[in-house]
């Protein structure tokens, strides 16, 4: 790589996990103010787990409760929208005919926001959705 490219990579690194950590921490701030329960519950965990020393990784590993919020979070509020992908060759998603050149939008938000997948309580902070992890929610 030359010294551009890597400053080129610096800016996107700046751009990419900047802005997109710093909005789902303000939010998470902002719901877990909202929700004394839930930030009752989830400085309880850290304190259990962490008690007053630094955070290690191990630590951070088993803090569900803390895990379960980011993840609700993330659904409500997400830092990035939408994903766009253009085809450069015909493409077949799942069954779906797509003919190339053609501008694909993925619209996050809206399928963080659909009842057909997180029921009719979809626009309600509910982190215990999560307790089971991740990969559940969209069978
Ligand atoms: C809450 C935090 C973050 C979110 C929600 C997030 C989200 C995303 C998403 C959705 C993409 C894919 C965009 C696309 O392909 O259209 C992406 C790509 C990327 N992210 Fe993040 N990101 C986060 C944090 C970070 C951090 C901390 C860094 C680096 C320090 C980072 C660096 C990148 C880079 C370099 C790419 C482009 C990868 C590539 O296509 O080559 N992101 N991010």
């Amino acid at each position: 790589m030359k010294i551009e490219d890597v400053i080129e990579e610096c800016k996107l690194f700046y751009f990419a996990g900047q802005e997109t950590t710093a909005n789902w921490l303000t939010w998470t701030i902002i719901v877990l103010s909202m929700h004394p329960d839930w930030q009752e519950k989830a400085r309880h965990e850290v304190l259990r787990i962490c008690g007053k020393k630094t955070p290690d990784l191990k630590d951070i590993s088993h803090l569900r409760i803390i895990s379960m919020v980011l993840q609700e979070v993330f659904r409500l509020y997400p830092p990035v929208i939408g994903l766009f992908r253009y085809t450069v060759q015909t493409t077949d998603v799942g069954g779906i005919f797509i003919p190339v050149g053609v501008e694909v939008v993925l619209p996050t938000l809206l399928l963080h926001d659909d009842p057909e997948y997180w029921g009719e309580d979809v626009e309600e902070f509910k982190p215990e959705r999560f307790s089971e992890g991740i990969s559940c929610k969209l069978t």
